[in-house]
């Protein structure tokens, strides 16, 4: 159907709209099929240090390409992208999107960067996401985790201050496997809602959240959600229960195709449940 720039998807949708990690031809079928499987629209990401990786600059084109190809709404979004070029890379790519992860700056420098970014991407009609706080690391303890959420006070001088099309936002949420329960800050949330307005929130860090946690958020504005580590669980999972069936054949047809379909059916089910299912726990 359609290449689209995350603005479009997120402006229109109803609840909020998964974002995927991609690092191959694989995962990004899968990905994509997951989106025509449910109707609905979806993200395709990749992160910086995998597009900068040789020779995968052709996983960016394939990404592009399917997004054309397919039957639903696609965007292809750069993940943390720390630096100019590399978002300008994806914008020759044919990216829609891009993020400019700024958030381990001083706040005015985040605001620079993330203009200098914003300004090539306009121009172009790409979209671009921020991060204002960092993401906890797993490892954090509950004091480091607080000290390095997105304090709301910095909210409104950032987005007076730029005219991004998202904005990601740190409230416990951390990238990676969870150690213990996660918590996330819905009182901090609900004060930069009201601060953000109508510009959309994003969740990153969403492997490893529970549905309550999904649901809730969605409920107080958040309108994407990024999911990087499920995708390559759900992939290395199905690779060995595959090999291991029939380990004599080494199946590289069949092997990658189970893998793909496994993170279609995963990444189904979580679009369903961010557009829709969530309305149930509310
Ligand atoms: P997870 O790997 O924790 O799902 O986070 C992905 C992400 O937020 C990518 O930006």
């Amino acid at each position: 159907m359609a290449l689209v720039t995350s603005k479009e998807i997120l402006k229109e949708h109803d609840g909020a709209v998964g974002a995927f990690s991609t690092y191959d031809l694989f995962t990004a079928q899968g990905i994509v099929k997951g989106g025509e499987e449910s109707g609905l629209p979806v993200i395709l990401m990749i992160g910086q240090p995998p597009l900068n990786q040789p020779g995968n600059d052709y996983v960016g084109q394939i990404m592009v390409q399917l997004a054309r190809e397919a039957t639903v709404p696609v965007c292809v979004f750069l993940d943390h992208s720390k630096d100019y070029a590399t978002c300008m890379k994806a914008m020759k790519l044919g990216f829609s999107a891009v993020m400019i992860d700024g958030s381990h700056l001083p706040l005015e420098e985040n605001i620079a960067i993330t203009n200098k970014v914003t300004e090539a991407a306009q121009a172009l009609g790409v979209s671009v996401e921020a991060e204002l706080g960092a993401l906890a690391g797993i490892e954090d303890g509950e004091e480091a985790k607080k000290a390095k959420m997105t304090d709301p006070s910095h909210v409104e001088e950032f987005l007076s201050k730029t005219s991004v099309d998202a904005l990601a936002v740190s409230i416990g949420n951390a990238h990676g496997l969870y150690k213990g329960e996660p918590k996330l800050d819905f009182e901090r949330l609900n004060t930069i809602e009201e601060i953000s307005q109508d510009v959309p929130l994003v969740l990153h860090g969403g492997t490893g959240l529970t549905l309550e946690q999904f649901a809730r958020g969605v409920a107080i504005g958040i309108r994407k959600i990024n999911i990087g580590t499920e995708v390559k669980t759900t992939y290395i999972g199905a690779f060995i229960d595959t090999h291991e069936k029939n380990v004599s054949a080494y199946d590289m047809v069949g092997i990658p195709q189970a893998c793909k379909n496994a993170v279609t059916a995963m990444v189904q089910d979580k679009l369903e449940f961010f557009a829709r299912g969530y309305k149930a726990l509310i």
